[in-house]
């Protein structure tokens, strides 16, 4: 008997848990749209994380530059270093943009972000980073505790070692309130890449802030990953494309 015949005589509520079955199995019937996906992606929750903070420069490419690494779970761009209560962008006052790194010390340590921090940017630079000119630019890392800020100034001094002709104007400094800045701020990079927004189905404001998926991508739109982590990304998006299948849920 043919499979639409039998299934004629199938009591309705039987059908409609076949064809769940079927949509479980088959990629055909599991395509949902984007609007509908709620947070997949692998969210780390339960497990100590710890929080950094550096400033190196327009915290849009500063929230790039850490979202995409390993075991960084959350990045935020905002506002430190400064005495200003609630800075906004056009009214920061005496603080630099900074970027708010949440990770997993298990996967990646301090002294592994400390590195990416002098690679990432001209710490030589006075008073600005490229064309973005004025002191909320400024190079800082910011420390909590007598560990990081030993580590912080060993960084520094090896950091001048490796050229002695010019000065490392890196300032290190105590985390005071770290502000979060405004949500336009945030995944910048992503944001300017409706595909990969969409990939990821679109997430809410909120959810996207929080997530490390977004972060990771963040990084890959500005092209500021590790090349590994590029070309990998890369990979997955491209198999995703070739099989017409609408939804990334990690990388
Ligand atoms: C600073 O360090 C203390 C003690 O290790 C920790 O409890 C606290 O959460 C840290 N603060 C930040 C902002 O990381």
């Amino acid at each position: 008997m043919p499979f639409s015949e039998r299934n004629a005589h199938l009591p309705r509520p039987f059908l409609v848990v076949l064809l769940t079955i079927l949509g479980m199995t088959d990629n055909a019937f599991s395509i949902r749209m984007p609007d509908q996906i709620s947070n997949a992606p692998r969210e780390v929750s339960d497990q100590p994380l710890k929080m950094a903070v550096f400033a190196l420069g327009s915290f849009w490419r500063s929230e790039a530059v850490f979202g995409c690494l390993d075991g960084v779970v959350r990045t935020t761009a905002g506002y430190a270093g400064g005495s200003k209560t609630n800075p906004e962008y056009r009214s920061l006052g005496d603080h630099a943009e900074s970027v708010q790194v949440e990770y997993d010390p298990r996967l990646i340590s301090f002294r592994q972000l400390l590195e990416v921090f002098w690679s990432s940017h001209d710490s030589r630079q006075v008073f600005g980073q490229g064309p973005d000119v004025g002191s909320q630019y400024r190079s800082i890392i910011f420390t909590n505790g007598t560990e990081e800020s030993k580590l912080a100034v060993v960084s520094k001094e090896r950091e001048q070692l490796r050229l002695r002709s010019s000065v490392v104007t890196t300032q290190i400094q105590p985390l005071g309130i770290f502000y979060p800045a405004e949500s336009e701020h945030q995944k910048f990079e992503l944001k300017r890449n409706p595909f990969l927004l969409q990939l990821i189905g679109n997430l809410p404001q909120e959810e996207l802030e929080r997530s490390s998926l977004a972060a990771k991508l963040n990084g890959y739109a500005a092209e500021l990953c590790p090349l590994k982590i590029q070309k990998q990304i890369d990979a997955k998006i491209n198999d995703i494309v070739k099989k017409g299948w609408p939804v990334l849920r990690d990388v």
